[in-house]
């Protein structure tokens, strides 16, 4: 049984990944935590209210921050035209949600839940990587007790998907990324050199709504305006980033990782770029010395990672 703390930024392709969590029987989701992304804080922990709400799943929802790691650096503007403005694709999410959050923030909740369970807790993190680096910040003691960290975000040999660069997670809070890459923990990283490789088609998803119950169908609703953002990557399917970074969890077996130290670029036009010095690399006395070797998901088996998908949504 894998644990499991969710940190997310609900968006459509995070419900999918929670459902897959929530389903999948290898997977105890001890805690659902929210950060800022694909829509604001309040609107992302809203979201994942609502959707524990509607799903009945039986863990906890902390909000996370609403700012960057770094003091006072600008947010970058939300990707309503991918996710709705209701950051759920437009189906009208009612604005509050009478479901209560945990007391704890974000934060706290993952250094309180990591040190009940040392060595047990796998941290899967698909939004801005800001709450896992305010949490090693406060607490860095917690590197050396988590399981491992698994992340969606990044592009090493691909390009980015916000700039040339830069994926959205990454791109979204450089600083914090570049603090989790770098930290004493085992770190996975599921970026878009795989993730791009993994869709589901409209088609199959009115398949699953069909047969999965109410769930599904509102997983359905929700992901029509982002299968239509898609169309010009994807013929009418939705990339599924944040699932894919998920079923790592549950089937590493499936995707061929590269290991290495691993940075991201803070400033300028690379800002959130993420690079890895594969093991073995030696070069001058450089920033790149004394770090922790990461993994780099570098290719993925995508047709057995969308079978695992389809067969736990339903
Ligand atoms: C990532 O950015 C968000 O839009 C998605 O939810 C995913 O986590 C893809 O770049
Ligand atoms: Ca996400």
């Amino acid at each position: 049984m894998h644990k499991v703390i969710f940190d997310t930024d609900p968006g459509v392709d995070d419900a999918m990944a929670l459902l897959f969590l929530v389903r999948h029987p290898e997977i105890d989701l001890v805690g659902i935590t929210t950060t800022f992304g694909n829509a604001s804080i309040e609107t992302t922990t809203r979201n994942a209210l609502y959707l524990k709400q509607q799903w009945e799943i039986d863990a906890p929802v902390s909000k996370g921050s609403g700012d960057k790691y770094a003091a006072g650096e600008e947010i970058h503007p939300f990707p309503n035209h991918i996710h709705g403005d209701d950051g759920l694709g437009n189906i009208g999410v009612p604005d509050v949600v009478d479901v209560p959050l945990d007391p704890r923030t974000a934060q706290q909740f993952i250094i309180e839940t990591v040190k009940a369970h040392p060595g047990e807790i796998t941290l899967v993190a698909v939004g801005r990587m800001t709450n896992l680096a305010n949490a090693l910040k406060e607490a860095p003691e917690i590197a050396g007790l988590v399981k491992e960290v698994v992340i969606m975000g990044g592009a090493f040999d691909v390009p980015g998907n916000v700039t040339p660069a830069a994926e959205a997670n990454i791109h979204g809070d450089a600083a914090a990324a570049d603090a989790v890459m770098t930290a004493p923990w085992k770190v996975v990283v599921v970026g878009l050199d795989v993730t791009l490789k993994t869709a589901m088609s409209r088609a199959t998803l009115a398949a699953l709504a069909a047969k999965g119950g109410a769930a599904m169908q509102l997983l359905d609703r929700v992901s029509q305006f982002y299968i239509d953002f898609y169309d010009d990557e994807v013929t009418d399917s939705m990339v599924v980033h944040d699932t894919c970074a998920c079923v790592y969890v549950v089937a590493r077996e499936l995707f061929t990782t590269r290991s290495g130290s691993i940075r991201v670029m803070t400033d300028s036009v690379g800002e959130g770029k993420t690079l890895q010095k594969p093991d073995g690399m030696r070069f001058g006395p450089s920033v790149w010395d004394g770090l922790p070797s990461q993994l780099a998901c570098v290719d993925v088996d995508a047709e057995n990672v969308m079978k695992l998908v389809e067969e736990t949504l339903i």
